[in-house]
């Protein structure tokens, strides 16, 4: 397997936003992570990221131990991931943003790279990595804008483009339809889909069910920080815990 989570937990204070969550993905699985709000999935990625370490539990990521890596320790070794709420450097252009992913995928990483000097040789090639992945997710055009100007969706489609520039084995995507509008949503689809034809594996955490069935191949479930059920689109469609958990506490609300 090529990430594999082993009782994995994680508190904050008092709260307990995972608890003993196993799961395991394959090289060239496209995996989903869904859950109502507050489920834990953010946190996993944060877990999974090294934003900061579980509590409990193990993580491995091509057979290596990732408890105890920094976040550029496990960003070196392939794992390159995409934030819920956006984290662009605003005031730099559409391509700078991408050429700093070439550097270092974290907050601190990504800030190191927009300061340090590169050499030139260095800077041509990480130009070119880095237009190439604009042109895979369509933003080519843009390239010298500024990356504020860029409307949501394409702000969502640069921080992909960032994130692939690292040539991730893995790459986590937080929500990557959350905000788009149904064409742009085909498009993210598309790209996913041709991201796993490139040889990388995908984990994607979405609330748009949609998106979640045509793409994954393996679904995990998350509800109150732990797993309620695993399985393909077809299994997790069909699981009570899963109806229940989205379902469930709907019905009892007044009509
Ligand atoms: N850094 C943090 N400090 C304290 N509590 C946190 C932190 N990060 C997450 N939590 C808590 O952990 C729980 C899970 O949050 P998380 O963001 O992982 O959920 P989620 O499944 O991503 O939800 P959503 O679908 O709304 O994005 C919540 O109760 C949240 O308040
Ligand atoms: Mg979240």
């Amino acid at each position: 397997m090529l990430l594999e989570v082993n009782n994995l937990g994680k508190s904050f204070g008092g709260v307990k936003a995972l608890q003993g969550v196993s799961f395991s993905f394959a090289q060239g699985q496209i995996g989903a992570l869904i859950g109502p709000n507050g489920a834990g999935k953010t946190t996993l990625f944060n877990l999974l990221t090294g934003v900061f370490p579980p509590s409990s539990g193990e993580i491995h990521f091509r057979k290596r131990l990732l408890n105890g890596m920094s976040a550029v320790q496990i960003s070196a070794l392939g794992m390159a991931r995409t934030f819920q709420n956006l984290q662009l450097f605003t005031n730099m252009s559409v391509l700078e943003n991408v050429m700093v992913g070439c550097h270092g995928q974290t907050k601190t990483g990504l800030l190191g790279a927009a300061l340090r000097l590169t050499s030139r040789k260095e800077e041509k090639h990480i130009r070119k990595t880095s237009l190439e992945m604009l042109d895979k997710v369509g933003l080519m055009d843009y390239a010298d804008s500024p990356a504020d100007t860029l409307p949501f969706g394409q702000k969502r489609l640069l921080e992909i483009a960032r994130a692939l520039a690292m040539r991730p084995e893995i790459i986590l995507l937080d929500e990557p339809a959350a905000g788009l509008n149904p064409t742009e949503s085909r498009f993210l689809v598309d790209l996913i889909y041709r991201i796993r034809s490139e040889g990388a594996t995908v984990v994607l955490v979405e609330h748009d069910m949609e998106t979640v069935m045509e793409l994954a191949d393996k679904i995990v479930v998350l509800d109150f920080g732990e797993k309620i059920a695993e399985g393909t689109p077809v299994e997790i469609t069909r699981n009570d815990r899963v109806i229940e958990a989205y379902l469930g506490r709907e019905v009892q609300q007044p009509a």
